[in-house]
């Protein structure tokens, strides 16, 4: 297995983020170190009011990207990670996020608000508050949503009320069901699919992460979950959503196990999500191709589901011999939009079109990505999507124009 990455985690997120650390393991994705509040600056200064007059920003942030629409080059949801609610630039706090989104996207995923500690923050308590703000945001935009998610271990998203109860394996399956039909049947008809459960599998093999639903209910509570998404919201795509699962095949040979067993028992799932949280130079096109793969002959869609590629990986031999990159450069950018295009022909070569389930970029503006967000511990600034921080197009956004409308993928 590649550089595992190994990290000492902040405290409120360390298992949220444990996922990042793994997903960014193979070959690493984010950075680890000291914790700090604040965003990295962007290369990108702020221009200055000029009562009209122009401003000259530097070469890396005038890159425009010729797309007038991304979605409108796909035949598939082309969907984008947004925070809502009090998020730091949360997309109804943002205007300049707004105009991107509804100009090339036509899905969005919220990032944090549909989790279980904010819908079901206790045991007789669902707020739907600022979910419901995003979902008719986007249904007043046109713009369908992918929720995220009903289930998932990470700590801090799981409800005290559910880590504090007890009761026998009968008892947790009939909460966890309760939890289940009660947040998709207020969103059926709303949402056009979910992430019902998210990273159920174990890092390396070996079949189910000894989560705390795995502990009380062994892998039960998986179908289950997926039995009464599907009562509660017929219409909507049902995901099983992983990270590492296009380069680590032990831990995909476990969610190919558990698809093979769902067909067997006719328990209800639409595709599975590979998030994707991926390198510059990990893993090779090849890794990602056959791991779609494996899903495709099974049937199912495959949605890239949480696509981001950082300029720089903590676990590469160049970064630990302190090759960081601390500016953008738009030859950095030209190198990111060729991986991205990379990335997604991988996806529109392995993926036939019906079962191609979408791509979704883990946020909109490099500023809002996970990865340099204060709570990921990072060491680094980086620029991992496709919007640099004041919201110009970057150089990737091309590059996935090119691989959508099979243009060559080039770093000019
Ligand atoms: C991340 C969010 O983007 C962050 O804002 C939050 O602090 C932690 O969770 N895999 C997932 C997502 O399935 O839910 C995670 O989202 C990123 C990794």
């Amino acid at each position: 297995m590649q550089q595992q990455r190994k990290a000492a985690w902040p405290l409120v997120l360390a298992s949220a983020l444990a996922c990042a650390l793994a997903a960014c393991g193979g070959g690493g994705g984010g950075g680890g170190g000291s914790a700090t509040t604040t965003p990295p600056v962007t290369t990108t200064p702020t221009p200055p009011a000029t009562g009209g007059g122009t401003t000259t920003p530097p070469a890396s942030t005038t890159y425009d990207a010729g797309v007038t629409r991304l979605a409108a080059l796909a035949a598939f949801p082309m969907g984008v990670a947004v925070g809502g609610g009090n998020e730091d630039r949360s997309l109804p706090k943002t205007p300049e996020q707004q105009t991107i989104v509804k100009k090339h996207f036509s899905q969005i995923t919220p990032g944090n608000i549909m989790k279980m500690s904010y819908l079901h923050p206790a045991a007789d308590t669902y707020d739907y508050t600022q979910a419901d703000e995003l979902v008719n945001y986007a249904a007043a935009n046109g713009i369908a949503v992918h929720a995220h998610t009903l289930i998932w271990h990470s700590d801090y998203q799981v409800p005290t009320f559910m880590k504090n109860f007890s009761g026998d394996k009968a008892a947790w399956l009939a909460m966890l069901d309760d939890h289940v039909t009660h947040i998709a049947s207020h969103y059926a008809g709303k949402v056009a699919s979910w992430d019902v459960v998210n990273e159920a599998m174990a890092d390396g093999g070996g079949g189910y992460r000894n989560s705390l639903f795995y502990q009380h209910t062994g892998a039960d509570f998986v179908e289950h979950a997926f039995r009464a998404a599907r009562a509660a919201d017929p219409k909507a795509l049902l995901y099983y959503n992983d990270y590492n699962i296009e380069w680590d095949m032990t831990k995909l040979q476990a969610v190919t196990d558990m698809v093979d067993g769902f067909k067997t028992r006719g328990v209800p799932i639409d595709g599975v999500g590979f998030q994707m949280h991926i390198n510059m130079d990990f893993p090779s096109v090849g890794t990602i191709s056959a791991a779609m793969k494996k899903v495709v002959d099974r049937g199912l869609k495959v949605k890239i589901s949480e696509l981001d590629i950082p300029i720089n990986n903590p676990n590469s031999a160049a970064y630990k011999s302190g090759d960081i990159k601390t500016t953008y450069t738009l030859d950095l950018g030209l190198q990111q939009k060729k991986r991205y295009c990379e990335v997604v022909k991988a996806y529109m070569d392995t993926v036939p079109a019906s079962q191609r389930g979408g791509i979704v970029v883990w946020g909109v503006d490099d500023p809002s990505s996970w990865l340099i967000q204060a709570a990921f511990n990072n060491k680094h600034a980086d620029w991992p999507l496709l919007f640099d921080g004041q919201y110009h197009d970057k150089p990737a956004l091309r590059g996935v124009a090119d691989a959508l409308t099979g243009q060559a993928c080039t770093a000019n």
